[in-house]
């Protein structure tokens, strides 16, 4: 059987991920393949304990090295339980967040550094990388006043001081240097069908490659 296609999502919080998921997401089933969509942290039983551990506000006190392992422990879960199986099975998984948020996160915007934040999450991932990321390049002040205008009660992490989002966007376009292959910066200063528009053409581009 074939292998599977990972594709992933990441960027700020605001900055558009969900509309451009469901996009591709029914793109893909059109072209007949079978679509798993997924988001971190959570996306298990396990995992979305944790994850209302990370984002309950009452939580302010949580150490950055508690919040590094407690990301990373929820991604163990998903990528053996879930998306490891999945690509076995020949799906084509989309995942709302992964590696790259703690890499941009914690490892930038907590200071942890990316060292660190791999040396963990190495052992989480076990070998399993995205084909292709797309990172929704909005900066963080811009993208803030997105989430805030959408309404509802910040999380934890979105009730961080604006300089902690700026260090994670920043973060982001280091991350997209580091990794050219794999990681597409996508201006989603236009409509969200001209976005999707450069995403089908990559994500096509790549099945065409891989012969899928
Ligand atoms: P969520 O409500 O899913 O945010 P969004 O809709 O923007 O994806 O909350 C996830 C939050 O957790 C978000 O603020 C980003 C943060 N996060 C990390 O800090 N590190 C990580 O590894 C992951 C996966 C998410």
């Amino acid at each position: 059987m074939d292998k599977g296609i990972f594709i992933t999502f990441e960027g700020n919080d605001g900055s558009g991920k969900t509309t451009q998921i469901m996009l591709l997401a029914d793109y893909l089933k059109k072209k007949g393949l079978e679509v798993v969509t997924l988001r971190e942290p959570g996306g298990t039983a396990i995992g979305e304990k944790i994850r209302d551990i990370l984002l309950d506000k009452g939580n302010r006190d949580m150490c950055p090295v508690t919040e590094m392992l407690l990301y990373a422990a929820s991604r163990a879960q998903l990528v053996s339980s879930v998306i490891k199986p999945e690509l076995e099975r020949g799906r084509a998984v989309i995942c709302d967040r992964f590696v790259d948020s703690s890499l941009a996160y914690q490892g930038f915007g907590r200071g942890l550094g990316t060292g660190n934040v791999w040396t963990v999450n190495r052992l989480a991932v076990d070998g399993c990388l995205p084909d292709m990321t797309f990172f929704m390049d909005i900066d963080a002040d811009a993208a803030m006043a997105r989430r805030c205008a959408k309404g509802g009660e910040a999380d934890r992490i979105e009730s961080e001081e604006m300089n902690f989002h700026r260090r994670v966007y920043a973060g982001y376009r280091e991350l997209a240097r580091q990794y050219p292959g794999r990681i597409r910066c996508i201006d989603v200063s236009r409509s969200p069908g001209e976005v999707f528009e450069e995403i089908r053409k990559y994500v096509d581009e790549f099945l065409e490659k891989s012969k899928r």
